[in-house]
C-alpha cells in the first residue's frame, strides 16, 4: 500500500468515527465540486480540529481569511453560540456565492457571513467598524500574503485569542529558504514573524492524511 493511501485510510477511520459529516457538509463538498471549485477545503478532521479549537476558545467571534465553499466555515460557525458571529473574507466572487447558499442550507446565515472582495481591502473595512476583537482567526487564503493577514489578525484579537494558519509545510518545500515562490515566500514570512513578534506564542504541527503531507501554525495572542 502506498504512504498516501494509508494516510486516505487512516483519516477515514479517524472521521468515521470522530467527525462524522451530516447532510449539510455532504451537501456543501458536493456543491463545491458541482460548481468547480478547487478540491482545497479542509478534511473533516481538520474541520473538528477547527470546531474543537474554537470551543475550547469559547468563541463568540470568529475571523477566516479564505472561505471556498464555506466548508471549514460551517464547522467553525458550528461552535459558536446563537448570537454569535462568523465573518468569512472571500476575493473570489464565485466562491462566496456557493459558500454563502451553502452557509444558508446549513442554516448558519445568521450567524456566518461572506465578504468578497481581496482580503487586504476588506481587513481594512472590517478594522474600520471597530468589530468585537476576534477569539480565533483561520488564514487560509493566498499564502503569499500570510504574514500580512497575521499582523491583520493582531489587530482584530485579543489577549488570548488563537490565529491558526494552514498549509504551512506543502509538502516540504516551507524548508526552501531560497525559494522565490510567492506562497513560501510569505508563509515563511508567517512563521519568522509569530516567532519573533513579543506578542505571540506559536508552533507548527505537520499533518499527513487525505489531502497530503501538509500542516498548520497556530500561535496565541499574548498580552
Ligand atoms: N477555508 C476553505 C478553503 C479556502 S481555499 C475551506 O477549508 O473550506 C482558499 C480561498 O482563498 C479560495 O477560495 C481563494 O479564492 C481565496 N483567496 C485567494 N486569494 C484571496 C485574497 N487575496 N483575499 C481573499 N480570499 C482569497
Ligand atoms: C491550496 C490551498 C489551500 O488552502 C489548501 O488547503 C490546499 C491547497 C492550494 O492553493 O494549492
Ligand atoms: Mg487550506
Amino acid at each position: 500500500m502506498s504512504d498516501s493511501q494509508l494516510w486516505d485510510d487512516v483519516d477515514a477511520y479517524f472521521t468515521d468515527h470522530l467527525a462524522p459529516d451530516d447532510e449539510a457538509l455532504r451537501a456543501a463538498l458536493r456543491e463545491n465540486e458541482a460548481a468547480g471549485l478547487p478540491h482545497i477545503a479542509v478534511t473533516a478532521a481538520q474541520g473538528k480540529f477547527l470546531q474543537l479549537l474554537a470551543e475550547v476558545q469559547g468563541a463568540r467571534h470568529i475571523l477566516e481569511i479564505g472561505t471556498l465553499g464555506g466548508y471549514s466555515t460551517i464547522w467553525m460557525a458550528r461552535a459558536l453560540p446563537e448570537d454569535g458571529r462568523l465573518i468569512s473574507l472571500e476575493y473570489n466572487a464565485r466562491h462566496a456565492e456557493v459558500a454563502t447558499r451553502n452557509i444558508a442550507r446549513a442554516g448558519l446565515d445568521r450567524i456566518a457571513e461572506v465578504r468578497v472582495g481581496p482580503a487586504l481591502e476588506s481587513l481594512p473595512k472590517l478594522a474600520d467598524e471597530n468589530p468585537a476583537p476576534f477569539d480565533l482567526v483561520f488564514i487560509d487564503a493566498d499564502k503569499a500574503n500570510n504574514a500580512h493577514y497575521v499582523e491583520w489578525a493582531l489587530r482584530l484579537t485579543r489577549t488570548g485569542s488563537l490565529i491558526v494558519l494552514d498549509n504551512v509545510v506543502r509538502g516540504g518545500r516551507v524548508l526552501d529558504a531560497g525559494s522565490t515562490e510567492p506562497d513560501i515566500v510569505g508563509t515563511r514570512a508567517a512563521i519568522e514573524l509569530i516567532a519573533s513578534h513579543p506578542r505571540l506564542s506559536g508552533t507548527a504541527i505537520q499533518t499527513v492524511g487525505s489531502k497530503g503531507y501538509d500542516g498548520f501554525a497556530v500561535a496565541r495572542v499574548l498580552d
